[in-house]
């Protein structure tokens, strides 16, 4: 079974803490890059932790929480190889993996409930990329564009 790279901001951390409980009752394994309270803190910071360990293959996916799950796929976008998706319904967060084989999904906690998030949670993690020429050719525009190639 793959592991779960999880992170957040102070804004995403009482939701972040609500995806490690489900993800533990779900048997699902976890590595928790912080933030570890609600003290202030800056989303780039837990980005970059929680990308790494995806990129190194520690993790398989990523799931990223802020306010509004915006700052912090920013953040996360900048990093080479990352193809975060902040996604406020359903249907975005099984196309991003069906099409954009997105490796990180990002959560507003301000924005949506812990129902919709674990959901969201649960069809990103089980959705596979649907492979085939054409996603596969918008994926690597993406990275000659990080490359500098396009
Ligand atoms: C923090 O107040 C908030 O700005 C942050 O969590 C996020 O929503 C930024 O995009």
């Amino acid at each position: 079974m793959f592991k779960v790279a999880i992170g957040s901001d102070h804004a995403g951390y009482p939701l972040k803490e609500k995806i490690r409980a489900y993800l533990e009752q779900k048997g699902i394994e976890y590595i928790d890059c912080g933030a570890f309270s609600l003290e202030s803190c800056d989303y780039a910071v837990y980005a970059k932790k929680t990308c790494e360990k995806v990129l190194s293959g520690e993790a398989k996916f990523g799931i990223l929480c802020c306010g509004t799950g915006v700052g912090i796929s920013i953040a996360a976008n900048k990093v080479a190889g990352i193809r975060a998706a902040n996604c406020g319904d359903y249907f975005s967060a099984k196309y991003t993996r069906l099409h954009n084989d997105a490796n990180i999904l990002c959560l507003g906690a301000r924005v949506i409930g812990d129902g919709l998030a674990c959901e969201l949670v649960d069809v990103f993690l089980s959705t596979n990329f649907e492979g085939g020429e054409r996603h596969i050719r918008r994926i690597s525009q993406i990275t000659a564009i990080e490359k500098g190639d396009l």
